[in-house]
C-alpha cells in the first residue's frame, strides 16, 4: 500500500498531498472507484453537492470503515457548498444535506465552490433559468457567505474551510474579514494552466492551492491535453519509468500543489498514486514549465456576467 506525504494546513490539520476526484462518472464506479482508491492507499477524497454523487463516496468510506481497514480519522473527505447555495441563510442547510448525503457526522474540508452565486429553487436545479433561460444570478457576497461558513467549524460539522476558483483579489477579500482562515483555494492547475503565481501568492498567506483537472481532463479521441503526446513531455518520462500522467501529477507536487486526479479505472487509480519513488530534478522541471500556456479548461461561461466571475483578471 503506497503512504502519501501529507501537508499541514494553517489550522494545524494535516492534508495528503494526493487525493482522488469524483467528478463525472456513474454512481456505482464512482462507489466502487473510492472503495478501491482506499484499499491501496488515497486517504483523501474530492467531492462535491453539485456532483450529486455524496451519497456514494460516502457509502464507498462508510464500508471501509466498518470493514476496519481504516478510521474515520484516517480521510480528509473534501466536499463544496454548492453554488445555489451561496446566500447566508443557506450555507448551513447545505452543509447538513451534505452530512446527510455522506452519512458522516463531520466534514473535514468544505469549500465555497465558487465566488459567484446562483438563485436557489430547489436542492436538484442547479441553476434556475429566468424566462429568457439565462440562468438567474444570486448577488450573495462571498464574503458574508465566508462568515457562515466559520459557523460551521464553530458547531463541528467541518474541521476545516476553504475556497474554490477565487482569485487572488477574492481571496485578500476574505482574508481582510475572516476570523478563521481559508485553508486551501481548490482551482485548475495543470501543466498548462501551472498558476505558479496564484501559488506564490497563497503560499504568502499560508492557503494551499489544490489542483483540479490535474491531467488537463484528458481525451484520447482529440490527443489532448496536447502535453501528453509531446515528445519532451513522453522523454521525461521515459527517463523516469513513469507515464506522461504520472510526470504531470509528480511535477504538480514539486510546484506546491495538491493533485486529485479523477479516475474511474483501477489501473489508473494505481498508476495516479505511484508517484513517490522518484523527484523530477530542477532541468526536467524548468522543461515542464514551458509548456505553460494558461489556457483554461472550465472557463464557468455560464456565469461570465456575474459580479463575482473570478477569471477576469490575470490570477
Ligand atoms: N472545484 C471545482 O470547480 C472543480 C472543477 C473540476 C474538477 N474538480 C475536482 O477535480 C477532480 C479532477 O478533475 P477532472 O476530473 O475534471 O479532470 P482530470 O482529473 O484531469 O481528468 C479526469 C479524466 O482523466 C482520465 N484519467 C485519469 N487518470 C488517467 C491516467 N493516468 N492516464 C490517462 N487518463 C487518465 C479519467 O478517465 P477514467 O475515469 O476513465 O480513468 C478522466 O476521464 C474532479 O474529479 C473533481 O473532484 C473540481
Amino acid at each position: 500500500m503506497v503512504v502519501i506525504p501529507k501537508i499541514t494546513l494553517n489550522n494545524g490539520t494535516q492534508m495528503p498531498v494526493l487525493g482522488l476526484g469524483t467528478y463525472l462518472g456513474k454512481s456505482e464506479d464512482i462507489y466502487n472507484a473510492v472503495k478501491y482508491a482506499i484499499e491501496i492507499g488515497y486517504r483523501h477524497i474530492d467531492t462535491a453537492f453539485y456532483y450529486q454523487n455524496e451519497a456514494d463516496v460516502g457509502r464507498a468510506i462508510r464500508e471501509k470503515i466498518d470493514q476496519g481497514l481504516v478510521k474515520r480519522e484516517d480521510i480528509f473527505l473534501v466536499t463544496k457548498l454548492s453554488p445555489i447555495h451561496n446566500e447566508p441563510s443557506k450555507v448551513e442547510y447545505a452543509c447538513q444535506k451534505s452530512l446527510e448525503n455522506l452519512g458522516l457526522d463531520y466534514i473535514d474540508l468544505y469549500l465555497i465552490h465558487f465566488p459567484a452565486g446562483l438563485d436557489y429553487y430547489d436542492d436538484k436545479v442547479q441553476g434556475p433559468l429566468n424566462e429568457k433561460a439565462n440562468v438567474r444570478f444570486n448577488d450573495a457576497d462571498y464574503v458574508d457567505t465566508w462568515r457562515e461558513m466559520e459557523k460551521l467549524v464553530k458547531k463541528g460539522l467541518v474541521k476545516s474551510i476553504g475556497i474554490s476558483n477565487f482569485n487572488s483579489e477574492q481571496t485578500q477579500r476574505i482574508l481582510d474579514i475572516c476570523k478563521i482562515k481559508p485553508v486551501v483555494n481548490q482551482v485548475e492547475c495543470h501543466v498548462e494552466l501551472n498558476q505558479k503565481k496564484l501559488i506564490e501568492f497563497s503560499k504568502q498567506r499560508d492557503i494551499v492551492i489544490t489542483a483540479y483537472c490535474p491531467l488537463g481532463r484528458p481525451n484520447p479521441a482529440e490527443k489532448k491535453p496536447a502535453f501528453l503526446y509531446d515528445d519532451r513531455f513522453i522523454a521525461i518520462s521515459q527517463k523516469y519509468k513513469k507515464t506522461p500522467a504520472q510526470i504531470a501529477l509528480k511535477y504538480l507536487i514539486q510546484i506546491g500543489a495538491v493533485p486529485i486526479p479523477k479516475s474511474t479505472t483501477n489501473t489508473r487509480i494505481a498508476e495516479n498514486i505511484d508517484l513517490f519513488d522518484f523527484e523530477l530534478p530542477k532541468d526536467d522541471m524548468s522543461i515542464l514549465d514551458t509548456f505553460n500556456t494558461g489556457d483554461r479548461i472550465c472557463k464557468f461561461e455560464l456565469w461570465a456576467n456575474h459580479q463575482y466571475y473570478p477569471f477576469s483578471i490575470e490570477f
